[in-house]
């Protein structure tokens, strides 16, 4: 039970005196309760936060209480809670027909959605889509694809990484507490460091920690796996749950040449970076280096289960007939909503909103920086925006005592926000990028005073 920290249930029990007492308990602590009975522990609680209904970035609890939603379900609703166009198309194609599975009979909201995505996201000179349910899904078969295209069986990826939890998306993921007891893991799989320029740094520049990184990397032909079996390379270019951490632009045009070289597929997992968080659809788009293949999930649907992995036609039609697919895979309704999200993007430019929305929460975490040494770091692109907390300064000691604090203390205070990395020392920002200027400063303030008591009270 130890090891499950953050699904621990304790905090969120009403207390003892209240039952003793009789008091009454809030809609949201009865809620809790029937979970608390009903739901297996391993599914994990980040905070006591309840919903009765959700519009942009606001979210009304089933006790009628407002909170502002930093965290977006994760990173799912960069459109906004139930943005109006999504919710009439859904209405709509559930008035015609819910389910023939794409497999058995044609639909043109599938291929609908593979146009749009193969005309933002084009990779080469043609691009071909396949569409799964989740991020996880996507991984499992970007990895697949990768391996029939090259006939190798080897993945690297990285320290840090998280790809989700099917079996081989776990194997990928790095952190041990997502994984306990779950093992055996896929085989074939090997891990490099992460180029964490923030924490690995010490007193090096970029150009230098590139030169050693890249080093490492072309190492690992000679001292990790064989690299004429490498079939991938799988890497976040900002990673999410390992704490927004931006792999450093020479280090990405150097994990390109290095594929090029080996005839390696380069897979980008853009699960969480996607689709206007970066300013971007993608954030390799940021960057100007093109992946083989990339995944995508969470905001592409606005909260319905839709995931895609967009390729080079060549490499994405390497995989037999058959061996890639499911029941569900791009179910109409997640098509039209996927649709209906990614031309209301287009329509309200979310990826400008997203690059004034990161300005904003940049500046004002950056000006409590300037007060704090356990501050170590706000950074991010576009609205993808972490801070990380360490002791006196140094990035080698994180400090692991700060957000949880915060993150509690903002949910009293009506703000949900999310904690990431692999000490959990970092919070980051995933709010609506519909939010208003108003909400946004009314949201940071709130973040700000929790910071400053958290950190008063270490
Ligand atoms: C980068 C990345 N890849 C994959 C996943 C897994 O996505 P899902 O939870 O939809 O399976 C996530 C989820 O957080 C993610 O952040």
């Amino acid at each position: 039970m130890k090891k499950f920290e953050f699904c621990v249930f304790k905090p969120y029990i009403p207390e003892f005196r209240n039952l003793y007492m009789k008091k009454k308990l809030t809609n949201s602590e009865e809620l809790f309760e029937r979970r608390k009975n009903a739901v297996a522990n391993g599914v994990g609680v980040f905070n006591t936060a309840t919903v009765h209904k959700a519009k942009g970035a606001i979210i009304t609890d089933v006790d009628g209480r407002e909170l502002i939603d930093f965290s977006g379900g994760i990173g799912v609703v960069n459109a906004g809670h139930c943005p109006e166009p999504v919710v009439e198309a859904i209405r709509e194609q559930a008035g015609k027909y819910l389910h023939t599975s794409f497999n058995v009979v044609t639909y043109e909201p599938y291929i609908d959605l593979c146009e749009q995505l193969i005309e933002i996201l084009p990779h080469g000179d043609k691009t071909k889509v396949m569409l799964v349910s989740t991020g996880a899904e996507a991984v499992e078969n970007a990895i697949k694809i990768a391996r029939q295209a090259t006939k190798r069986s080897a993945i690297l990826c990285f320290t840090d990484a998280y790809h989700g939890r099917t079996m081989m998306a776990m194997t990928l993921t790095s952190k041990i507490s997502y994984k306990y007891d779950c093992g055996p893991y896929a085989p074939e799989i090997y891990r490099l460091p992460f180029p964490n320029f923030y924490r690995y740094r010490r007193n090096r520049d970029m150009d230098e920690f590139v030169k050693d990184e890249l080093k490492r990397l072309h190492e690992s032909a000679l001292n990790l796996v064989d690299v004429k079996n490498v079939a991938a390379i799988i890497i976040e270019p900002i990673q999410g749950e390992g704490g927004f951490n931006p792999a450093p632009q020479k280090y990405l045009e150097g994990l390109r040449q290095f594929c090029d070289q080996h005839g390696i597929m380069l897979i980008m997992d853009e699960v969480q970076s996607g689709f206007c968080r970066t300013g971007h659809w993608a954030s390799w788009q940021h960057y100007g280096v093109q992946p083989d293949i990339s995944t995508y999930a969470k905001s592409l649907g606005s909260g319905l289960p839709i995931a895609a992995v967009v390729g080079k036609a060549e490499v994405m039609d390497a995989a037999a007939i058959g061996s890639i697919g499911g029941t569900y895979i791009g179910s109409p309704i997640c098509c039209v909503a996927a649709s209906a999200t990614i031309q209301y993007m287009k329509d309200i430019n979310l990826n400008e909103k997203a690059v004034k929305v990161g300005n904003i929460i940049r500046s004002r975490l950056q000006n409590l920086m300037k007060q704090h040494a356990e501050i170590g770091d706000v950074r991010g692109i576009g609205a993808m925006i972490a801070i990380e907390f360490v002791n006196d300064g140094d990035p080698s000691q994180p400090n692991s005592e700060i957000c949880p604090q915060i993150v509690k203390g903002c949910v009293e205070n009506g703000l949900i926000v999310l904690s990431a990395g692999t000490y959990k020392n970092v919070l980051r920002i995933l709010s609506p990028l519909v939010i208003t200027e108003e909400q946004l400063e009314k949201g940071l303030s709130i973040l700000e005073s929790e910071i400053e008591k958290a950190i008063q009270n270490i």
